[in-house]
């Protein structure tokens, strides 16, 4: 039988920020394994959902943020606070390293550009970037698979939730993903949102040179959890990009913004 490459032990021993963050968020780069422009699109749409759908509020959870920020750069105009969260201490490590304004923390120049160009002025980066600095008030361990996946804390539940890339990496199977989406939409208050950026189809995906198993779905396995856990769908889409397959072998990523309805629904 084929060695399983996932689960806790296997993630904590293996997943270096440094090595996904330079894989996967490393803008214009030209080289070939470097493919952070591809996540341009995930920007896109989160800048659509915030800025022209008006989706805002006071707190914004996002779960297992790793060490990247560019899936925050939208909601820090809209959510007055934001509290990212990770499994992996070495990931919060990461990402406190980068809140600390430390010199060895990555270099995440080109990705607020490009979020800035997305506000209509490139130039305003540095602003930006403190911006989100001042709006992450936590970071948060978190677990998926746990009934409140921040769990000993227990927090309000808070008007939007974002995820990217998280609840395939951390589900070994459909029936965990499903519980794994409720457990993260607990967190979301009545009328509030959850939103996922979602691989399609992706059996394994690349960390520097340790390979990682990752749970294979489709768009309708994903609304229906998403249905399961009391949303309501408002739009999805495919987003029409893949990563070159020495990377990972995603047929592409899907977008999906739900809403919790208002107990008065
Ligand atoms: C592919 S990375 C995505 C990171 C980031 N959201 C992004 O889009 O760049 C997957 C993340 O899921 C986290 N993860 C794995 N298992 C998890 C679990 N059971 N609960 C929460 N996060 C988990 C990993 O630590 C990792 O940071």
């Amino acid at each position: 039988m084929a060695e399983k490459r996932c689960g806790k032990e296997y993630y904590r021993k293996n997943f270096f920020p440094r090595n996904y963050l330079d894989m996967y968020l490393t803008f214009d780069s030209g080289e070939s394994l470097n493919c952070g422009t591809a996540q341009a699109p995930i920007m896109d749409k989160l800048h659509k959902a915030f800025s022209e759908d008006g989706i805002q509020g006071d707190t914004l959870i996002d779960i297992g943020s790793g060490a990247s920020i560019h899936q925050l750069l939208a909601a820090c105009e809209s959510f007055k606070e934001i509290i990212v969260t990770d499994f992996l201490e070495q990931n919060r490590e990461e990402m406190k390293r980068w809140l600390k304004n430390d010199p060895e923390a990555f270099d995440w120049s080109p990705v607020l550009k490009y979020a800035c160009q997305l506000e209509g002025d490139s130039e305003k980066w540095k602003e930006k970037e403190e911006k989100l600095r001042r709006t992450i008030k936590q970071v948060l361990p978190c677990d998926v698979t746990l009934a409140n996946p921040l769990d000993p804390l227990v927090l309000q539940p808070v008007d939007c939730v974002v995820s990217t890339y998280c609840l395939e990496s951390g589900c070994d199977d459909v029936p965990t993903y499903r519980s794994a989406v409720k457990n993260v939409g607990s967190l979301v208050k009545p009328g509030g949102h959850l939103i996922f950026a979602v691989v399609l189809e992706e059996t394994y995906y690349m960390v520097g040179p340790h390979k990682f198993d990752c749970l294979y779905l489709t768009p309708e396995i994903i609304i229906d959890a998403v249905k399961e856990a009391g949303f309501e769908v408002l739009w999805s889409q495919a987003l029409g990009f893949t990563f070159p397959l020495a990377i990972c072998d995603a047929k592409d990523t899907f977008f999906i913004v739900a809403k919790k309805p208002s107990e008065s629904q």
